[in-house]
């Protein structure tokens, strides 16, 4: 039995030695000390044994099965040690390679424009106002003396929530907003831009887009301000050497109204690919607030005047930077987007 003992022990060894995972060695105890292992089956068998080799017997088999233990132990922490060497190697950050390049945004073109043209009117005295985009049919149309069957409306047909609420067609609602929030005090003197939306659908209209709206009420404002106001508007944003012209035109809320032309930037008016050959670019709409708004408003038409005008920041932002499709806007593209 002995030499049984020694064989064993051989083949311990032998299995310790080439154990080249934590389970092989795992699987090495359980061959030899599991509870069919070699080694137990030895131990068990002790009691067949004569009185006399039962000592020696024992000795031996407690010897080895210590050894056997310890050499367990030892060859699984060196082989711990490697499992974990080897993934800190295959997981090490190399602090020298370059990091991934984080994407800087930046603000939208139209947000842009839309900044540029605040910040302009800033200067000019004008503080800024808001109004919502979900408005009443009171405050889009009928205050701004669209009423109910004006034919005028058709030019603005838009989502209605129920009859009386609807997706603001234009920001003309936060003129009387306004006033009336400020009624009676003078003088007034705002620009609200937002988001309006119309039921149009092409290459220069959305059914979203964004406008402008200016608005100033004093005792003694003439059409003459209005024309100082936005030429320096337009000199500020388009250049020193515009020129502004004013075609009479017809709004419900305004008396009288006009739509303002600025000398094409591209080429001064000489005529080019920008204005059409016309020389000449329309931004805006304006004109004198209509007496029946500021009446409905708080404000008294005989003591008080005011102009008006508005202007949509697509179109200003496509003629300066020359884009002849307005849905490049709201594409997403980040080809398009990253060149502002
Ligand atoms: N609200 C008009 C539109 O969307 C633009 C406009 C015209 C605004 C004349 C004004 C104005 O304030 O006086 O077509």
């Amino acid at each position: 039995m002995l030499r049984e003992l020694d064989d064993i022990w051989e083949r311990a060894q032998d299995a310790i030695k080439t154990a080249k995972s934590l389970q092989e060695i795992e699987a090495a105890r359980v061959r030899f000390l599991g509870r069919k292992g070699e080694l137990t089956q030895i131990l068990r068998k002790m009691g067949s044994l004569s009185v006399e080799e039962r000592p020696l017997v024992g000795q031996r088999a407690n010897e080895l099965k210590e050894r056997f233990e310890r050499a367990l132990a030892d060859r699984t922490a060196v082989l711990r040690e490697q499992a974990i060497s080897s993934r800190l190697e295959a997981e090490a950050i190399d602090v020298t390679l370059p990091g991934y390049p984080v994407m800087v945004g930046h603000r939208h073109p139209l947000n842009l424009i839309r900044a540029e043209i605040e910040e302009i009117f800033l200067g000019l005295g004008f503080s800024t106002a808001e109004g919502p985009e979900v408005e009443l049919d009171y405050y889009n149309f009928e205050a701004l003396n669209l009423p109910k069957d004006h034919p005028a409306r058709d030019m603005q047909d838009t989502f209605f929530i129920s009859d009386e609420i609807l997706l603001r067609t234009h920001t003309s609602p936060v003129q009387v907003r306004t006033l009336e929030r400020l009624a009676p005090d003078l003088p007034v003197k705002v620009i609200a831009a937002g988001k309006v939306y119309r039921r149009d659908d092409d290459a220069t209209h959305c059914p979203m887009f964004h406008q402008v709206e200016g608005l100033a009420v004093d005792t003694d404002i003439r059409f003459s301000d209005l024309k100082g106001v936005l030429l320096a508007f337009a000199r500020e944003m388009f250049g020193a050497n515009t020129r502004m012209r004013f075609r009479p035109s017809y709004f419900p809320f305004t008396e009288p109204s006009a739509e303002v032309d600025i000398s094409c930037f591209n080429c001064g008016g000489e005529g080019c690919r920008i204005c059409k050959d016309t020389g000449w670019l329309e931004i805006l709409g304006a004109g004198m607030v209509h007496p029946r708004v500021l009446a409905v408003s708080g404000y008294d038409p005989e003591k008080c005047r005011g102009f008006a005008f508005g202007m949509g920041i697509e179109r200003i932002a496509m003629l300066k930077y020359g884009i002849r499709d307005m849905r490049l806007f709201f594409d997403n593209d980040l080809r398009f987007l990253s060149q502002f």
